[in-house]
């Protein structure tokens, strides 16, 4: 094995899953839907393979599919994209952001990210030479300190990578905040990577607000988002980056010899998928918020201190109030609940630096992109802690 890579570990999702089958329990672990995705939308990548569309698409993307990427950064962002030179099809946002790190810095360069962070952004980073810097986002809104990201920024710092809505914590950047990150990326000459593939779920009154759309950003940020989170086809691994042409050219010079293409009868569903009327974004929310509000009551009622997600399909909660005297630390906690409760969450401190991990020890992490007798069967089990 590579040092590269050896000391990487094996993630908590494989762990928390493994143990969830040994116990039967529900698994509220990691974000995968137990639902299918809207029909139309599963009939087009079926229709695609049925009339050839089977060989390879062009490396940036099928040309329908960049141009319903742009169309839909203008439909709700107002963005205004060139689907030929500003657009970039990627196998998921995972490529999406692994081919931006690989493209838009070099080793010894540093790059910044708010703690918790999703877990693949660092091992991106090892993966091209760059070391991270950490800002901690804390509080019951999971704010950052501006002095503390102020501090980040260095003369070696080449980019900022941003993940709104958040996971684990769904937490939503405000425009305020991004106004600050913007103003630091542009004094420091700092590229922006945004992941944002929980752009469609978002809570109460939450706006979704594209970092790239700031004045003084349109030269210096690449959006990523994909379809399987929007469109409840995780499986898919149909994503895009959006940027200024250099900066997405850049992007393809790495993704050229990723994965070079993505599967073609999926990209021409995607077209299909990002020209759905508005009603469709609008039931997306509507029923997402009725399964977090509800798993949000049951979480309460027994005693978790719940941090309310503004967007994503992640609930994170304080444990303290609930487990047994016995249990230590958010890693005993899942385990504890799949054992003797029967319901699988994921623990917070694989979001962590191993020096921070302290950080993560009280918290836990539901996903409730479940269909309803899921969260049912979870509900029933949790409320007997009560
Ligand atoms: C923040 C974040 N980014 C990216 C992904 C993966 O996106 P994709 O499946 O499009 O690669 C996930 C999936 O859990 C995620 O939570």
């Amino acid at each position: 094995m590579s040092q590269r890579v050896a000391g990487f570990g094996t993630t908590v999702f494989v762990e928390i899953n493994n143990l969830a089958r040994q116990h039967n329990a529900v698994n509220l672990g990691q974000g995968a839907p137990d639902f299918d995705g809207p029909p139309e939308v599963l009939a087009a990548a079926v229709e695609a393979v049925n009339s050839a569309l089977n060989q390879y698409a062009p490396g940036i993307g099928m040309p329908a599919v960049r141009e319903a990427i742009a169309k839909h950064a203008e439909r709700f962002y107002g963005q205004k994209v060139n689907p030929d030179t500003e657009v970039l099809v990627t196998s998921g946002a995972t490529e999406g952001v692994f081919a931006a790190i690989l493209g838009l810095t070099d080793p010894g360069d540093e790059a910044i990210v708010f703690e918790p962070v999703y877990d693949t952004y660092v091992p991106n980073m090892v993966m091209a030479g760059v070391t991270p810097r950490y800002v901690a986002l804390r509080g019951k809104n999971w704010t950052f300190d501006p002095d503390e990201l102020a501090k980040a920024f260095n003369p070696r710092t080449r980019a900022i990578i941003v993940n709104t809505p958040h996971n684990p914590t769904g937490k939503v950047f405000s425009r305020d905040e991004f106004r600050l990150i913007a103003a630091l990326c542009q004094k420091h000459g700092v590229i922006a990577i945004t992941d944002e593939v929980y752009e469609h779920i978002l809570y109460d009154d939450a706006v979704h607000t594209r970092l790239a759309t700031l004045p003084g950003m349109e030269d210096r940020a690449i959006t990523i988002s994909s379809l399987g989170k929007t469109f409840t086809v995780t499986g898919w691994k149909v994503g895009w980056a959006i940027g200024p042409a250099a900066l997405v050219n850049a992007v393809n010079q790495a993704h050229q010899f990723i994965t070079y293409a993505v599967a073609s009868p999926l990209q021409a569903a995607a077209a299909t998928a990002l020209r759905l009327p508005f009603s469709f974004f609008e039931n997306l929310q509507v029923s997402y918020q009725a399964r977090c509000d509800r798993m949000i009551d049951v979480l309460t009622n027994v005693g978790f201190r719940v941090f309310k997600p503004a967007g994503s399909y992640f609930i994170m909660v304080d444990w303290r109030g609930v487990a047994s005297k016995q249990v230590q630390d958010d890693m005993q906690f899942a385990e504890w609940l799949i054992r003797e409760v029967g319901v699988a969450c994921i623990p917070a401190s694989p979001f962590y630096q191993d020096c921070d991990r302290q950080l993560g020890k009280y918290f836990a992490r539901f996903a409730v992109c479940k269909k309803d007798q899921t969260l049912a069967a979870a509900a029933e089990r949790i409320s007997r802690l009560g």
